[in-house]
């Protein structure tokens, strides 16, 4: 017992000591300071025990840019996605056109790392007007490994679902940067009506239950939001990916 706490020191101090860091953001020591309490609120935010959060708590604001920028954030991504693989290939689909896997688009497939990024924005406070610029600009790239899974998935026969909660009016933006990206086809791209006042568990349970009122069985859904994932017709599996950047209720 007390030589595996040894080893477990060791690994710390050791990691701790070397960060790595594969992207361009630098990390500094100080973004280390507090880490460990700040790993806590990570967790607790992606397991929604902390709820309805409006920004990352002030000290962990480094330890979260850290995070997104670097290994660790794409680390998180890769191994949602192969459980969603692992848990996709074992079904046994109809072949009927009708099991479909509902993927949420913004920070599950496409990521907004580079507004955030270019705003040095690791608070995750949104500025509605320059994210709409960002927004119009169509220029999100895939998440890898959703990429990945979304090919896969289309592969083994899966229909697809986009639901997201951007507004109709970015329809055609939305439909060039899933295609520039490698999001070439899919089944339905559902977005938000522009007058549509419901928040996100609201508008997306009545979507799912539209998709499985028109006879779609929902196999798998996955967002980076709990209220991609909670309400009604949740669908027969969910997926959460990382998210500790900003919270939608
Ligand atoms: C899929 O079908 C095979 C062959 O009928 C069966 O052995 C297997 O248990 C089924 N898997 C699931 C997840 O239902
Ligand atoms: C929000 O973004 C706009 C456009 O980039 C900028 O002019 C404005 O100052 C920003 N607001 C805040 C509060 O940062
Ligand atoms: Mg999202």
């Amino acid at each position: 017992m007390g030589f595996l706490c040894l080893i477990l020191v060791v690994t710390i101090t050791t990691s701790l000591a070397f960060p790595i860091n594969h992207q361009n953001y630098l990390v500094l020591p100080h973004s280390l300071q507090g880490s460990g309490a700040c790993l806590s609120w990570r967790v607790g935010a992606e397991a929604n025990n902390i709820r309805a959060w409006t920004q990352v708590p002030t000290k962990c604001v480094d330890y979260i840019g850290s995070y997104m920028s670097g290994s660790q954030y794409r680390q998180d991504c890769n191994l949602v996605c192969n459980e969603a693989y692992n848990y996709a290939k074992r079904l046994n689909l109809t072949n009927d056109g009708k099991d479909v896997w509902v993927f949420d688009v913004d920070d599950t497939i496409l990521s907004n790392i580079p507004y955030f990024s270019a705003e040095n924005n690791w608070q995750g406070v949104i500025n509605t007007t320059s994210f709409a610029e960002w927004a119009e600009k169509g220029e999100a790239p895939a998440i890898p490994a959703a990429l990945k899974l979304y090919k896969k998935l289309v592969k083994l026969g899966f229909k697809i679902v986009f639901l997201t909660g951007m507004y109709e009016q970015y329809t055609d933006i939305r439909i060039e940067n899933l295609k520039a990206t490698g999001f070439t086809e899919w089944e339905k791209l559902i977005l938000k009506g522009d007058n549509d006042e419901a928040n996100a568990v609201v508008y997306k349970s009545s979507k799912r239950k539209e998709l499985e009122e028109g006879g779609y069985r929902i196999r798998g859904n996955m967002g980076d939001q709990w209220s991609d994932l909670i309400g009604t017709n949740t669908g027969d599996r969910t997926f959460k990916m990382p998210n500790p950047l900003y919270y939608v209720p």
